[in-house]
């Protein structure tokens, strides 16, 4: 490796600090994704990983842009908003401040719609709620491409993002993305109960708990696509109560819950008429960080 990149990598290892819901990023991820995109070629720590890196040594502007990329990282700015790019189910997706950085833990979920969407015949229906930038639908299209796929999000600037990932994807013709209150932007009647899945990664985070979250992720991320309420669960408890109406019967509701909040949602959602099976699914450590309801 060269002068450059040892000095960089020395840099980041000495003063980074790696949050632990980003787990790709280490010292050298994130400098291999500064410096492809210094070098004009924006990638992912992901993708990063994987590709050669290109000789920047011998031009001085991208030698800068590549100290300026590392120090603004080094001062905390997310290093997906800094390359414009998160890799998500294996899709290398554009990020950018106004959406929420796709989390790898909401590889749980996703990988579990697929799985749903998969055993059922012909064109499934799925709606993704909060979709942020289009992860959830974007790889569910892109994983089944047989079904349809609706998205929706409260925020403008979301949106906008999930539309250019769809021109990036070549899937603008795949996901349909609406603007809305949750489930109220398919609250039509040709959709009413015809939904095969409704997936969600909501905000979950107790009102209280956001501005303490850390710098890098408080003082960059959309604070509304944290914010769940005084308990954290304002959003959650909405989906239970208004999924059953646009649901098939026999169709799913899978939702990303917080650490600590599964368990008791399970519990609530079993005790629900509405729902004859609650699945947990759970992570590495045996954390439930994600449901799966049907509707009865
Ligand atoms: C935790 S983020 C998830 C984004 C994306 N699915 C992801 O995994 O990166 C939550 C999203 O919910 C959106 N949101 C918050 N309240 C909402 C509401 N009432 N209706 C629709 N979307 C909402 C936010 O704008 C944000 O994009």
């Amino acid at each position: 490796m060269s002068e450059l990149f040892e000095r960089m990598l020395a840099r980041l290892a000495d003063g980074l600090q790696v949050l632990p819901d980003k787990p790709e990023e280490t010292p050298e991820s994130a400098l291999r994704a500064l410096w492809h995109t210094a070098a004009g070629r924006p990638c992912s720590a992901v993708a990063a990983t994987r590709r050669p890196l290109p000789p920047i040594e011998a031009t001085p502007a991208a030698v800068t842009a590549l100290e300026r990329l590392v120090q603004r990282r080094l001062l905390g700015e997310p290093l997906a908003y800094l390359t414009g790019r998160q890799s998500f189910m294996g899709l290398e997706m554009l990020s950018a401040p106004g959406a929420l950085i796709p989390r790898v833990e909401s590889e749980l979920l996703a990988g579990a719609a697929i799985e749903l969407l998969q055993r059922m015949p012909g064109a499934p229906l799925a709606v993704d709620v909060c979709t942020g930038s289009g992860n959830v639908a974007y790889a569910m299209a892109w994983g089944v491409p047989r079904a349809r796929v609706l998205a929706a999000d409260l925020s403008k600037e979301a949106l906008a993002l999930a539309e250019e990932n769809g021109r990036l994807l070549g899937m603008d013709d795949r996901v349909e993305l609406r603007q809305g209150d949750l489930l109220q932007p398919f609250d039509e009647p040709a959709l009413k109960g015809r939904i095969d899945l409704i997936t969600c990664i909501p905000p979950y985070i107790l009102s209280a708990k956001v501005a303490g979250m850390a710098p890098e992720i408080a003082r960059h991320e959309p604070r509304e696509a944290f914010d769940g309420g005084p308990l954290g669960v304002t959003i959650l408890m909405r989906l239970v109560e208004e999924a059953p109406w646009v649901l098939r019967a026999g169709g799913w509701l899978g939702v990303e819950v917080g650490k600590g909040q599964g368990p008791a949602l399970a519990r609530r959602i079993a005790r629900d008429g509405a729902f004859d099976e609650v699945h947990e699914l759970c992570d590495a450590e045996g954390a439930v960080r994600a449901l799966l309801a049907r509707r009865a």
